[in-house]
């Protein structure tokens, strides 16, 4: 089955979606994404993923294309079109196609794309049996990480350099010695005595929807949370540590640099987190 876009109004095979050479989202980055959790063909926390859009798009001062309703009907289509059972909606919104030159154009319409795709459920899972490795990298990313942005270069870049290392996925630290999050998740450490440790969502990490759903999960797991930034050095110390993000949910992290965390084996927190997730997160 070929796999649907949707290109600003249109539903169009994979080899005819394309936009325009002078969409700003291609020529500045000047576009924000979303991208949603597809179960049993059902989004996951829609609703969070469109407020937070909707904030990252008053952030940049891009006008919303069209209502919320209307959205999240594309968002479905293009799932129901692409047959996806478990998998992820991509959804990106420039601020749309203008003669190249930095200041915001006049009367531009934005661009907007959606795309889905099925994930390997048996993989992933497999995956988070055994853990994943991170190795540390610097972060030198602009001030305003909390907005949704495509402009990932330096995300790019970290990725590849712990892949580089051996390693799946890369965290940053700040230049005080912080994690702030990895590459596209957000990062979490379980100290000696029990206490799930995230960094507080201010403008250096993007405030991830899987993170709050975490919140209410271990309010009612009773697991004590602290919301503060963590170095390096006491992530290396922790018993567990894992990563949050609505493509991997809560992802256990075994290694991280050259240093094991905790027995080398995905932790009872984050294990548990995984399984109670989708009782907390919201099914459209
Ligand atoms: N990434 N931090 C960064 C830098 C991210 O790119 C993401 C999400 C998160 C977690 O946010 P959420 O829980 O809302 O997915 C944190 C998406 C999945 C991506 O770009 O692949």
């Amino acid at each position: 089955m070929s796999r649907i876009a949707y290109v600003n109004g249109r539903y169009l095979p994979f080899h005819d979606a394309k936009v325009h050479v002078e969409d700003r989202g291609y020529q500045f980055a000047d576009a924000v994404y979303e991208f949603c959790e597809v179960r049993a063909g059902r989004l996951v926390d829609e609703r969070r993923h469109l407020d937070r859009l909707e904030r990252s798009l008053n952030a940049l001062r891009i006008p919303s294309p069209m209502s919320r309703a209307a959205l999240s009907v594309v968002l479905r289509e293009v799932v129901a079109r692409n047959r996806i059972g478990h998998g992820n909606v991509y959804l990106q919104i420039s601020r749309g196609v203008a003669r190249r030159d930095l200041p915001f154009p006049k009367e531009v319409a934005p661009s907007v794309i959606v795309t889905a795709r099925s994930l390997n459920r048996t993989r992933i899972e497999a995956t988070a049996a055994l853990g994943i490795t991170v190795a540390s990298v610097p972060d030198n990313r602009w001030g305003r990480v909390d907005i949704k942005t495509v402009g990932l270069l330096p995300n790019v870049l970290a990725r590849q350099t712990a892949l580089d290392k051996g390693a799946r996925d890369a965290w940053f630290i700040d230049q005080d010695g912080f994690v702030t999050e990895a590459a596209s998740a957000n990062a979490w450490i379980v100290t000696a005595d029990g206490k799930l440790i995230t960094r507080h969502a201010d403008h250096a990490i993007l405030g991830g929807i899987t993170r709050a759903v975490v919140f209410e999960a271990v309010k009612e797991l009773n697991l004590h949370i602290e919301e503060r930034p963590f170095t390096l050095a006491e992530a290396y110390r922790a018993r567990e540590a894992f990563v949050t993000s609505a493509t991997q949910i809560v992802m256990p992290v075994v290694r991280l640099d050259d240093r094991q965390i905790g027995d080398g084996k995905p932790g009872p927190v984050a294990t548990a987190l995984r399984g109670e997730f989708h009782r907390f997160a919201e099914l459209g």
